[in-house]
């Protein structure tokens, strides 16, 4: 049979196949290599982010087991809660949490700030060896407030002609002649510059009970006074009662509002220099 296609012909067309495909090998080989001298640390970074997105903290798994198991719930709504949530998240950074107010909501605080530092106030002596003993990695301490809630409207009106409690020299330490500073808190929280504050205690409720006055007070202080770059979130729970709503637009000020969300607000409070004399906050 006569052979269509000569000898020099095909072999032509061989040595163009081994060619390409060599070819194509080699720019392969070198794509995956430029792809990791290029961006060395992509490979490097994925896999650290796998290692920390898979190690919970001891916090955090004390947490998934507690409320998987629990039918009580935190007080505050999925969407209030988000809006905390959504601060650490952006903060990107373990942070300074400073909650007023031991409650059902307390292990979930603290394992959203897993490597930070989050530390709760309490009022009820008796209640925070309660919480405590189910949750011993919870930090708290006992707070004694001085003020009721009955005496809400007058506090409010009467700070205005107190020197001791005017927002150019205001401070909490010791301040005993303010009945609106906190004077008595445990060094740490004096020391410590609070990224957040959550104030959803102590009660208010009912006549006697503290309120929220001196808590929103001293949370305003301690914003104004921050030394270090940002601003501190403040967030303040049942701001659908007066006293709440007239505290915070008295000393968080309209102006730093940034969310409202159910009955809880969120305030950027940035740092304040004290040089006017001024008695007003806002
Ligand atoms: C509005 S509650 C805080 C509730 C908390 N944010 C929560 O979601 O559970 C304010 C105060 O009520 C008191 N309290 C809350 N739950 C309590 C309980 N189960 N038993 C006794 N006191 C409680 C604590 O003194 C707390 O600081």
């Amino acid at each position: 049979m006569k052979n269509r296609y000569p000898m020099p012909e095909r072999k032509w067309f061989l040595w163009l196949a081994i060619v390409g495909l060599v070819g194509v090998m080699f720019f392969v080989a070198t794509m995956i290599r430029s792809s990791d001298t290029f961006c060395p640390e992509t490979r490097i970074l994925t896999r650290t982010r796998v290692s920390e997105d898979y190690n919970p903290t001891a916090i955090q798994l004390k947490a998934i087991l507690h409320y998987a198991t629990s039918r009580v719930v935190p007080q505050q709504s999925l969407p209030e809660i988000k809006i905390s949530f959504d601060v650490l998240k952006s903060l990107g950074r373990p942070s300074k949490f400073l909650v007023f107010g031991l409650g059902h909501d307390s292990l979930m605080w603290a394992s959203f700030n897993p490597h930070g530092t989050t530390l709760f106030l309490e009022e009820d002596p008796k209640w925070v060896q309660a919480v405590l003993k189910d949750a011993p990695n919870l930090r708290a301490h006992t707070v004694r407030y001085r003020t009721q809630l009955r005496d809400a409207d007058v506090l409010l009106s009467s700070y205005r002609s107190e020197p001791a409690c005017f927002p150019s020299r205001a401070y909490l330490r010791d301040n005993n002649v303010c009945k609106l500073a906190l004077d008595n808190l445990p060094e740490e929280v004096y020391n410590t510059e609070w990224d957040l504050i959550m104030i959803d205690a102590p009660k208010g409720y009912f006549a006697e009970a503290p309120g929220r006055m001196a808590a929103v007070y001293s949370a305003a202080v301690m914003a104004r006074g921050r030394k270090g770059s940002g601003v501190t979130h403040v967030f303040l729970h049942d701001v659908d009662r007066k006293v709440e709503k007239d505290y915070a637009e008295e000393f968080l000020c309209r102006k730093n509002l940034v969310k409202s969300v159910g009955r809880l607000w969120h305030f950027e409070i940035p740092p304040q220099s004290n040089d006017i004399d001024a008695p007003r906050f806002c």
